[in-house]
C-alpha cells in the first residue's frame, strides 16, 4: 500500500515562529507553567484542541464571500438547514454559535433539579450545562473503555445493562433524556458502534426517553464504523452517518470539529415543542432562529464543511493522521491510550512518570517538557483538570492521568507530525530528570484554565 498522502494542495499558508529552548523556559515560567496563558505566537506546533482550529477550504473561504447577511430567512441559513438534514434526518434545525450554546438551551429546558442524563462519558461543557440547572450528569462508559491499554475496537460504547438498571432506579419519568458522545472525547476520542448506538435507542424506547446524539465528530465515528463493523464495509459514510441519526430523537452539535469551521453549532430535534421551546430561548440567548448567533457566511462555511467531511479520502487521511502518530510513539515504547482515538493521542502520564503521584501532577510535567523541548502545546487531563478535594484538602484524583495531543483539522503535515514524534520520545528519554508540579494559585472552578504552577524542588 502506497503512502496515505494529504488529500489537498496548500494554497495559502500562516508562518509558525520558531522559539530557542532558552526562550521557551523564560515563556513558560511567565506564564505559570500553564500552556493556557502562553500566547499562541510563542507555540511552533499548537495541539491544544481540534476545536475550531480547522483550515478552511477554498471552497469554503469562497462561501464566506457568498454568505447572506439577511436577519431574516438568510439564504445561507436554508443551505445549512437543508445539508444538516439531509445527514441528521432531523426536523428541527436550530443553528447556535458553538456547542455548548446548543448544550445550554437543552438542558435549560429539559434539565432542572431531581433529573439524570446519561451519557458514554460527558464533554465538560455538556456536564456543566446539565450541572448549572441542578440535574445530575451520569457516565455510563463500558469497563473496556476505561482501561488505557486494552485494545478494542468500540471503546466508545456504552453499558447498556448499566444504562438500563440506572433507568429502573431512578424511573424513566426523571430521565428526560439520554445521550451518546461520538466519538468519545473525554475518553479518548474511542468510537461508538452502530451495534451499540441501536442496543441504547431500543432501552431509550422501551422506557420512553429521548434518545440524543452529542454529534461533534460524527463523520470520524462513522468511518470508524465503516472501517471496524461488519456490514458497513461497503457503505458510505453519509449512509452509516444517516443510519447513526435514524435512531436519534435529537443532537447537539459543534460545528467547531467536523464541519471543519472555525465557529458554529446546532440542535437538532424531531419533537415539535422541545423545539419551540428552545427556539424561544434561542431567540432570548442566540438570535432569531435563521442565524442563532452566527453570521451568514458561517452559516455558509458550516453547510460547506459538512459537505467536506464526508470525504473518504479526507477521513482516510484523518484517521491515519493519527493512528501514524499513535503508532509511532507506541514503537518507542511510549504508554498512550490505545487504539488512537480520531481526533487525538492520548499520553499516559500514570505509565509514562510512574514515580511522580497524581497530586505531583504527571499530566502537566509532560505538558511543560513538550513545550521547553519543542514548543509543543498540550494539554493535561487529569488532576488538574478533574482533581477534587476531600474535606481535609487531599486531592481525589481521577481514574486516569492523561496528556491530550489534539490533531487541528488539515492544519498539520506529515512532517510536522514526525516532528511531534521526536521531540515527544525526547521527552520520554529524559523522563527520569523530569520533576512533579506543585500548584500555587487556582481560580475555585475549571481551576486548569487558569492555575499557576512551580516545579517540585
Ligand atoms: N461536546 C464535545 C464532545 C466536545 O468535544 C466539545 C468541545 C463540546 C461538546 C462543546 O463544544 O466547544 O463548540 O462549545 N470540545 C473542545 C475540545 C473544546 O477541546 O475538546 P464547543
Amino acid at each position: 500500500m502506497k503512502t496515505i498522502i494529504e488529500p489537498f494542495k496548500i494554497k495559502s499558508v500562516e508562518p509558525i515562529r520558531f522559539t530557542s529552548k532558552e526562550e521557551r523556559i523564560k515563556i513558560l515560567k511567565k506564564a505559570g507553567c500553564n500552556p493556557f496563558l502562553i500566547h499562541a505566537d510563542d507555540v511552533l506546533i499548537d495541539l491544544l484542541t481540534d476545536s475550531g482550529t480547522s483550515a478552511m477550504s477554498a471552497k469554503q473561504w469562497a462561501g464566506i464571500m457568498e454568505g447572506d447577511e439577511s436577519y431574516a430567512g438568510s439564504r445561507s441559513f436554508y443551505r445549512f438547514e437543508e445539508i444538516v438534514k439531509k445527514i441528521t434526518g432531523l426536523e428541527f434545525i436550530i443553528p447556535t454559535h458553538q456547542g455548548r450554546a446548543a448544550e445550554k438551551i437543552l438542558f435549560f429546558n429539559v434539565g432542572g433539579a431531581g433529573k439524570f442524563i446519561p451519557n458514554n462519558t460527558h464533554f465538560d461543557t455538556t456536564r456543566a450545562n446539565i450541572e448549572f440547572t441542578g440535574a445530575e450528569a451520569v457516565d455510563l462508559l463500558n469497563e473496556t473503555g476505561k482501561k488505557p491499554e486494552v485494545k478494542a475496537d468500540f471503546k466508545g460504547d456504552m453499558d447498556v445493562e448499566k444504562l438500563e438498571a440506572f433507568i429502573k432506579e431512578k424511573g424513566a419519568e426523571n430521565i428526560p433524556l439520554c445521550m451518546l458522545t461520538i466519538t468519545n472525547n473525554s475518553g479518548g476520542g474511542q468510537p461508538v458502534s452502530m451495534k451499540n448506538i441501536r442496543e441504547v435507542k431500543a432501552v431509550c424506547k422501551k422506557y420512553g426517553i429521548p434518545f440524543f446524539l452529542d454529534a461533534c465528530r460524527f463523520a470520524e465515528n462513522a468511518y470508524f464504523i465503516k472501517k471496524r463493523e461488519k456490514g458497513y464495509e461497503n457503505k458510505s459514510v453519509l449512509q452509516i452517518a444517516q443510519e447513526m441519526f435514524s435512531y436519534a430523537d435529537g443532537a447537539t452539535m459543534s460545528a467547531k470539529k467536523d464541519a471543519l469551521v472555525n465557529i458554529g453549532g446546532f440542535l437538532a430535534m424531531n419533537d415539535p415543542d422541545l423545539a419551540l421551546k428552545c427556539r424561544n430561548l434561542l431567540i432570548v440567548t442566540e438570535g432569531f432562529p435563521t442565524y442563532g448567533g452566527l453570521a451568514g457566511r458561517d452559516l455558509e462555511a458550516v453547510a460547506q464543511g459538512l459537505e467536506e467531511v464526508l470525504d473518504e479520502h479526507y477521513l482516510q487521511y484523518r484517521i491515519r493522521s493519527v493512528e501514524y502518530l499513535g503508532e509511532k510513539l507506541v514503537a518507542a515504547g511510549i504508554p498512550i491510550i490505545e487504539p488512537p482515538g480520531g481526533h487525538a493521542i492520548y499520553l499516559d502520564a500514570k505509565r509514562f512518570l510512574p514515580d511522580i503521584p497524581p497530586e505531583q501532577f504527571p499530566g502537566q510535567s509532560i505538558v511543560c517538557q513538550l513545550y521547553i523541548e519543542g514548543g509543543i502545546r498540550a494539554v493535561e487531563i487529569g488532576s488538574v483538570m478533574f482533581g477534587k478535594y476531600d474535606k481535609s484538602g487531599k486531592l481525589i484524583p481521577p481514574p486516569m492521568e492523561l496528556v491530550r495531543l489534539a490533531i487541528p483539522r488539515r492544519v498539520y503535515t506529515q512532517s510536522h507530525i514526525d516532528y511531534v514524534i521526536e521531540v515527544i520520545i525526547e521527552v520520554f528519554k529524559n523522563k527520569n530528570s523530569m520533576k512533579g508540579y506543585k500548584i500555587i494559585y487556582e481560580a475555585p472552578m475549571l481551576r486548569h484554565f487558569t492555575a499557576k504552577f512551580e516545579p517540585i524542588k
